[in-house]
């Protein structure tokens, strides 16, 4: 039970000029013996922690578990406030492994587990219409931020903490939020020490993005009766095929290679392409992944490089009827990966109502598992036909053992791209600069000199606003 990567459609024998030469990779053998010398020096030295997570959480795992049973039964949904990484893996892990009307279904049908929300913006209307959706006081609140000070997540937390604490009681309130964040750092984990809230740690070396596999995306998959230990045993195969320093045998280091390659052939844009609807969401992770950690100025020796790919979300079949016209036949700026399945967890067969008229007679029999996996199979046809890099990367089933590869495959694919483009994958100033106006927009102590700069911007010229 194993994920696939195909890349044949990348490699110029199958699609042309566009495509790479099997020589461009085997020249790139000194970059690579550099990168992976790297992946291993820093993991040994504790700056990759996020590569331990499938080992080191049996206790985490345990304690996760206890709590679910001690608390489901009491609510009647979850709901993660976070954002970025604080949200994305959660959403993205429930839309892939449970039933995708999850919470429209009753109680039984979900297993007697609660249903599950995450509220990852801070659009006013977002709140108050959740407010008129559920019971407030009978849902668990997980506040979820590594830096414990995130703006949107915080303000989140003051809404909810207010209206239960008034509804409920100071007391009773207490049982109703439950923190994930750093041992340390920031607001939040004083704030729950302080006022008794259960909490969760996040390790402190495992960066936003790269902490699905911690209590991040942990606790709300088990409130959803996900197999949390099935995607840690997933990830930790995962990591296994990912320790091969042979490029041709370890399909994430290939996978990160071969953008690296096209990122330098021009290609900027990645676009992640799911035949499955409940992989949708895995393309906004890796949205995020792969721009917030490859999309840099400098490089490692301070150089201004401005690298990055800018990622692109589709679904098949249904982008077919929108973007695939422009993969096709627009620039030649692209590599897409299609993200497809063998085997869907449930069939259906297409009536063979109008035999009789060829245009549709050809459906009769059919399936949806047959029509769609077709559609892939055609539409990689179309694209390499138009000498378009693509790839393929196919579960053998969506379960929690094969997203747990597939999510991890990701995550070393994009720390190895920063390794081969020499810069830090693991930071993101760029969105610390916004988070730091804003504060500054606010009035914020300490961010008096951030508001000066703010004030001396150019003001806009009214002529070009119509
Ligand atoms: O990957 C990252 O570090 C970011 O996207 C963060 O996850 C996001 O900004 C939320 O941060 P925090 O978890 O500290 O609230």
């Amino acid at each position: 039970m194993k994920l696939k990567m195909d890349y044949n459609n990348a490699l110029s024998e199958r699609i042309g000029k566009d495509g790479i030469f099997k020589e461009q990779i085997d020249k790139l053998s000194a970059a690579v013996a550099k990168a992976n010398t790297a992946m291993t020096v820093k993991r040994a030295a504790g700056k990759m922690a996020w590569r331990d997570l499938p080992y080191n959480q049996e206790g985490v795992v345990k304690e996760i578990l206890d709590y679910v049973n001690q608390e489901k039964d009491g609510i009647d949904a979850f709901v993660v406030l976070g954002i970025g990484g604080s949200a994305l893996g959660p959403s993205a892990v429930q839309q892939a492994l449970n039933h995708p009307f999850w919470n429209e279904l009753p109680r039984e049908k979900r297993g007697g587990f609660p249903k599950l929300y995450v509220l990852d913006n801070v659009d006013p209307e977002r709140l108050v219409y959740f407010f008129q959706t559920v019971d407030p006081t009978r849902c668990l609140y997980n506040v979820i931020s590594k830096s414990g000070s995130t703006s949107e997540t915080m303000s989140q937390f003051m809404i909810i903490q207010q209206l239960l604490e008034e509804k409920l009681g100071k007391e009773a309130a207490k049982r109703r939020i439950v923190c994930t964040t750093d041992a340390v750092s920031g607001n939040l984990i004083t704030i729950a020490k302080a006022e008794g809230y259960k909490y969760f740690i996040i390790p402190s070396a495992v960066g936003g993005r790269f902490s699905e596999f911690t209590p991040v995306g942990l606790l709300p998959a088990a409130f959803c009766g996900i197999d949390i230990k099935g995607l840690l045993v997933g990830a930790a195969q995962m990591d296994e095929l990912c320790k091969n320093e042979d490029i041709y045998k370890n399909p994430a280091h290939m996978y990160a290679l071969l953008h690296y390659i096209a990122m330098n052939n021009g290609k900027n844009i990645s676009v992640m392409m799911p035949y499955a609807d409940s992989l949708k969401l895995i393309s906004d992770w890796y949205a995020q992944l792969w721009a917030e950690s490859l999309g840099k100025m400098y490089d490692l020796d301070g150089k201004v490089v401005n690298v990055g790919q800018t990622p692109v979300k589709a679904l098949g079949v249904t982008d077919q009827h929108s973007q695939v016209q422009l993969y096709a036949e627009g620039p030649f700026d692209k590599i897409i990966v299609f993200l497809g399945v063998d085997e869907y967890r449930e069939t259906i067969t297409i009536p063979k109502t109008y035999s009789d008229m060829p245009s549709l007679g050809f459906l009769g029999g059919v399936t949806h598992n047959e029509l769609i996996k077709t559609e892939q199979a055609a539409t990689e046809y179309a694209v390499t036909k138009a000498g378009r890099m693509n790839i393929s990367l196919t579960l053998p089933k969506v379960n929690a053992q094969t997203l747990g590869q597939l999510l991890y495959f990701f995550e070393v694919a994009t720390a190895y791209a920063g390794e081969l483009l020499n810069i830090d994958a693991f930071d993101q100033p760029g969105v610390e600069e916004g988070k730091n106006a804003t504060y500054a927009m606010f009035g914020r102590p300490g961010y008096e000199d951030k508001k000066a700069e703010l004030d001396a911007a150019p003001v806009k010229d009214r002529k070009y606003v119509i």
